[in-house]
């Protein structure tokens, strides 16, 4: 005689919806955005349905996307000079304060607005940081990562998000924020970051690949855990309000283990590569890209992800893929 038989609870929709462990809600979703300086909308190749935008096309699709539940944005700048300094990053009439300035004027508080800071984008070389004698030298570029975050603060964001992986720019950034009485702007760090494969089509869209070299010597080395726990629960120690897991489906151990070992949200970026090879498989007819996306984004939930920024959050919304 068989007492315990699990399909019982999977015979109809309506009970497997009522003992569903995981849910998938429009809160869950934070859309990165990509803001040129060229109004209009420029799509981009390697991330399909997914464009650089000027600042009017930015506000019309974030009016859009308010409309069907979607509440926060991740700004990454595109902008039109480079130079060895990275100049343009703390600019405060450079694109992205622009941007966080017109978002919060037409949506305010209605809107969650969180910028990336970092330099590659804004540096001829590529880097994350500023490079001297062809190394990247970490205090400087966390000094300079810390006046970005401040135009940013400045501009209105709600939140500052380090990408560039400099030790003690989470710290840097929050006394430099605190100094100029920015005590309210919050710190989503990108705590812990592989280095990698996964970033490809992303560096298209912003035009942010290394010139010279790799990563590896800021980004953390993709075979290690324990070294990404422990420089997460360090960017606590610094003031980080908020710690990003990325990639996310390679990570989920460090999710699920992060979870356990702070209290802070913890949020999971699925990113470009992630995104962009259910769309090429799927493009080819080889898998269903609607399934297996929201397969990806649940996962990422079950892990213990508390939010998650994705290419494929205005789809979900529009798609249905939400409870
Ligand atoms: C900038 C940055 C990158 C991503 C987010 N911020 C690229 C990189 O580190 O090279 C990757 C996001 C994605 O692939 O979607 N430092
Ligand atoms: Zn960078």
């Amino acid at each position: 005689m068989m007492l315990i038989r699990s399909r019982r609870l999977r015979a109809t929709q309506a009970l497997r919806d009522l003992v569903a462990e995981t849910d998938l809600r429009p809160r869950h979703f934070i859309q990165p955005y990509f803001v040129q300086a060229a109004e209009g909308v420029s799509p981009i190749g390697s991330l399909p349905g997914i464009a650089r935008t000027g600042i009017e096309a930015t506000c019309d699709q974030v009016e859009a996307d308010l409309k069907k539940g979607l509440r926060s944005v991740l700004l990454f700048g595109v902008p039109e000079g480079k130079d060895p300094d990275a100049h343009g990053a703390h600019d405060p009439e450079g694109i992205v304060p622009k941007a966080v300035t017109e978002l919060k004027k037409r949506f305010g508080q209605d809107l969650v607005v969180m910028t990336d800071v970092c330099l590659c984008a804004y540096t001829d070389h590529g880097h994350c940081g500023l490079v001297k004698d062809g190394v990247v030298v970490n205090d400087e570029s966390a000094a300079l990562l810390a006046e970005m975050a401040l135009v940013h603060a400045r501009a209105g964001a709600d939140l500052v998000a380090p990408s560039d992986m400099m030790d003690g720019r989470v710290a840097a950034m929050r006394v430099r924020m605190d100094e100029e009485g920015f005590q309210n702007t919050g710190i989503l760090s990108y705590a812990i970051k592989h280095a990698g494969a996964y970033y490809g089509p992303f560096r298209d869209a912003a035009d942010s690949s290394p010139k010279f070299g790799d990563r590896r010597t800021y980004q953390m080395d993709p075979r290690n855990a324990r070294e990404g726990l422990r420089d997460a629960l360090l960017d606590l120690e610094e003031g980080a309000d908020v710690l990003m897991v990325k990639p996310a489906l390679p990570n989920l151990d460090l999710v699920y283990r992060l979870r356990d070992a702070c209290h802070a949200p913890i949020f999971a970026y699925h990113v470009s590569s992630e995104f962009s090879s259910v769309k090429a498989a799927s493009e080819r007819g080889w898998v269903d890209g609607d399934a297996l996306m929201l397969q990806h984004l649940l996962a990422i939930r079950r892990a213990g992800a508390d939010a998650i920024v994705t290419y494929a959050g205005r789809e979900a919304l529009q798609k249905g893929w939400v409870d």
